[in-house]
């Protein structure tokens, strides 16, 4: 019987292989294990950690707790809902596996099963905390704390589209395991994304040529098939600002300036500019 959103599937990790050895791994009693014997919990919450350090881990990997609140109150108050919406008309017919690569709280891959009912949905991402929190929200998809540089702990040909929406990629790993008909969705910042933000913040401006650096970055293994440009307008009060600042690294450079700028705004207008780059295995 085919698993209509993916609740008769309950723990079904179909297609997961064991980022030791790349077997294929099987669930029984919430341990997914390979055939060499290597075994990994699956957390309460439901997510699986497949991490794998050479030496110490760092202290610090991946979005933090604080970084991905920010984000989910920030996208949940709908404010790049067009961006979801083009994503969905991208990703077009009920693909029937998905992996979100670099899914951080989870939001789109949300929006993406309530869309596209009957995909397998995995998501996949550095932060722990990510893979729980987004795990804790939509328990018919497949979450991972793992590294997108590293083997992907998926089987090959095993996806049909990819999103990958401000995360890293790794187009050796993207291509290994989308089918032949497989498609990557890959959603950067435009040349003039928040500006105004930009010059009160003294944030980085987005480069001029991201969109030509991904494309050469990505040509051994996909060809660029169409560029999506969207603006959105934003009109944020100061929580929104806050946030909008603290889900990018910028949380990283939280200033007592920033903190000062921010206490002065009640009411702030952007415009939010994405690009969708659609990519396909040639
Ligand atoms: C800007 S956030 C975007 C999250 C999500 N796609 C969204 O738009 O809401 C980038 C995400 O990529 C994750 N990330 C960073 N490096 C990664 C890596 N090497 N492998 C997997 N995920 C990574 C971060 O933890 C973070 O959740
Ligand atoms: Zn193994």
């Amino acid at each position: 019987m085919r698993d209509k959103g993916g609740i008769l599937a309950g723990m079904d990790w179909r297609g997961v292989i064991c980022p030791v050895c790349g077997q294929a791994l099987t669930e029984t009693a919430r341990v997914l294990r390979c055939g060499q014997g290597h075994a990994f919990d699956v957390a309460r919450e439901g997510y699986v950690n497949l991490l794998r350090w050479r030496g110490k881990p760092p202290k610090i990997v991946g979005d933090q707790a604080e970084m991905l609140h920010a984000r989910r109150r920030f996208l949940e108050k709908g404010w790049y809902a067009p961006l979801m919406d083009l994503l969905a008309t991208a990703v077009d017919k009920n693909p029937a596996v998905l992996l979100d690569a670099g899914c951080g709280e989870g939001y789109y891959t949300r929006q993406l099963a309530a869309r596209f009912p009957g995909t397998r949905l995995f998501g996949l991402d550095i932060s722990k905390t990510a893979a729980r929190l987004a795990a804790k929200q939509l328990p018919s998809a497949r979450f991972m704390a793992a590294d997108v540089n590293q083997l992907i702990p998926l089987a090959t040909n095993s996806v049909d589209v990819i999103v990958n929406i401000f995360a890293p990629r790794n187009p050796t790993e993207f291509s290994r395991v989308l089918g032949a008909d497989g498609r990557l969705l890959t959603i950067i910042p435009a040349p003039g994304h928040l500006p105004e933000l930009r010059t009160r913040f003294n944030l980085l401006n987005i480069e001029a040529d991201k969109q030509e650096k991904i494309t050469a970055q990505m040509s051994r293994d996909f060809d660029l098939i169409q560029v999506y440009p969207l603006s959105a307008p934003l009109v944020l009060d100061a929580a929104d600002a806050r946030d909008l600042l603290k889900m990018t690294p910028n949380y990283w450079h939280w200033t007592a300036v920033r903190q000062t700028n921010l206490a002065a705004i009640t009411q702030f207008t952007d415009m939010a500019r994405f690009q969708l780059l659609q990519f396909a295995c040639p």
